[in-house]
Formats: structure tokens, C-alpha cells, sequence
């Protein structure tokens, strides 16, 4: 079997006496949409954290794509392709849409194109921005300011921002919330689409049941810091140690 693209060996974590995460060991192919989920304060933010490098584990190893990336800073693991997204909305409010995504896609573009002449850069940055807006569905606004997007469209702008640098592995932090059902399940259709594609592996941080157990390949449970659970949803649907963390939540 091939290396998986994301390695996390006894990864470990504790604010104080909170424990984020305990020796956690996961692996993470390439194209396989995972969700992670767990109660409120399980560790799942503090997880995405660790991998995208804006918190140092306590111990552990991370491997990406063959590298050691462990202590390596944000700005490196991205330039390899391991990003993020966050819990809260991050776009430009007074730039359009293409704008929004423009941006990533010059800096991402002009570490590869030092080489090309300004005009084939710029049509090319173009070229790609649009690429990335018609993948998230967003290739018929670019146009209109972020700002008068509904707040759905403004998380899926946050996704093309996000893929604009063209990660191999990008881990998004509960994309969903603040959205409407709909909204929601709109927008992990997107994300389907787009992990079936195969160039980004993605990884989600997902409250909606429903959606998680219809729309992942696999579903990863944190609770208290430990991996409770991890298995195609079938399995973890009927996990009874997933039913009892989840007791007096209303989410199951
Ligand atoms: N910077 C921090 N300092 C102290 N405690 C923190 C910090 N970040 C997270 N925690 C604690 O770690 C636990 C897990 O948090 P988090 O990873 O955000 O959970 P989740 O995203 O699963 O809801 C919580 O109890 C939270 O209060
Ligand atoms: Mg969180």
C-alpha cells in the first residue's frame, strides 16, 4: 500500500489539565473525504490546529506527503500543501468575488511563473481564479462584491479562497456553520464534487449528522482528546460509544 499523504504519530496535547489530545495516530489517504466530529470542546479545532502548524503539539510526529513537517511553520506546510480554513468567515467584504480569489492565486502564482511574460501571467492567474470559482460554483457571481453574497455563498468563497493555493490536503473547520440546512448541504455537495475530482484531499470539521454520515468516506470521532471511533459511516452510526458521548446532545 502507497504512504498515506497526512501521518499523525502520538500526537499530544493538554491546556493545563485539559487534554486536547492523547497520543493520537491517524493516517489519511489521498482522496478519501474525511469528517471529524465529536461534542463541543473534544479537540477537534485544536487538532486542525497542530496539522496546519499555528499550535506546537506537546509530542508527537506529523509526516506529510513523505516529509516531516512537525515543526515546521504555517507558511511552509502551506507551501507544500497542507492548508486551512476557519470556524469564521475570512473573505474581503469590499472585493468581488474574482478579487477575493485573484489574490491567493498571484502569490501562490508567482512563486511557479517567475519565468512567464506579465500579460501570460495575468491570463493565466484569470484563467485559474475562474477555475477555482466554477469548481465551488461560484463561477457565475465573480463580479459581485463579497460582501452582498449570502452568507452560504460567502463560506463557498472561503473554500476558493482556501483552494486558490492549490492544497493537496486542506482541513476545514466547520465550513457549515451559520448556514442554513440547505445552505449546508449545498455546500457539502461542493465538497464532494470537488474531493471526487482527486487533486485536494479534504478533511471537515461537521456538526450535521446527516450530512457527515451521507456525504464522507470516513468518519474520524474525537472525545476528550482520544479517537473514539474511526470507520466508514455505517460503522460509526452504530458505534455504542459514539451514541453514549453524544447523550444529552442533540445531535444523534
Ligand atoms: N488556547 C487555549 N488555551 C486553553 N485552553 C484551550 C485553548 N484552546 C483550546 N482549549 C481547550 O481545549 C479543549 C478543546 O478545544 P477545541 O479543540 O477548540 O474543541 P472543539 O473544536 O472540538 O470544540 C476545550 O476544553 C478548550 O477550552
Ligand atoms: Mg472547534
Amino acid at each position: 500500500m502507497s504512504s498515506p499523504l497526512l501521518q499523525v504519530k502520538g500526537l499530544t496535547k493538554a491546556f493545563g489539565k485539559v487534554v486536547t489530545a492523547r497520543e493520537i495516530d491517524l493516517d489519511f489517504e489521498a482522496g478519501v473525504l474525511t469528517s471529524i466530529i465529536g461534542p463541543n470542546g473534544a479537540g477537534k479545532s485544536t487538532f486542525i490546529n497542530m496539522m496546519s502548524g499555528s499550535l506546537s503539539a506537546d509530542a508527537g510526529a506529523i509526516t506529510f506527503d513523505g516529509h516531516d513537517v512537525t515543526r515546521l511553520p504555517i507558511h511552509a506546510r502551506v507551501g507544500m500543501g497542507l492548508c486551512r480554513s476557519f470556524q469564521v468567515v475570512n473573505v474581503f467584504p469590499g472585493l468581488t468575488v474574482f478579487e477575493n480569489v485573484e489574490i491567493p492565486t498571484l502569490v501562490n502564482r508567482r512563486r511557479a511563473a517567475r519565468f512567464f511574460s506579465p500579460r501570460a501571467k495575468e491570463t493565466q492567474v484569470r484563467d485559474q481564479a475562474l477555475e477555482v470559482l466554477n469548481l465551488v460554483g461560484l463561477g457565475h457571481r465573480t463580479e459581485v462584491k463579497a460582501s452582498e453574497l449570502s452568507h452560504g455563498d460567502q463560506r463557498l468563497l472561503e473554500v476558493a479562497i482556501a483552494m486558490a493555493a492549490r492544497p493537496k490536503l486542506l482541513f476545514l473547520d466547520e465550513p457549515t456553520a451559520g448556514m442554513n440546512p440547505v445552505e449546508r448541504v449545498d455546500i457539502l455537495k461542493h465538497i464532494r464534487r470537488i474531493s471526487n475530482q482527486g487533486s485536494t484531499t479534504f478533511v471537515i470539521v461537521e456538526h450535521d449528522m446527516d450530512i457527515v454520515f451521507s456525504l464522507s468516506d470516513r468518519v474520524v470521532v474525537l472525545h476528550r482528546g482520544d479517537v473514539i471511533c474511526d470507520g466508514p459511516p455505517s460503522v460509526v452510526q452504530c458505534d455504542e460509544q459514539v451514541r453514549e458521548c453524544y447523550l444529552g446532545q442533540e445531535v444523534m
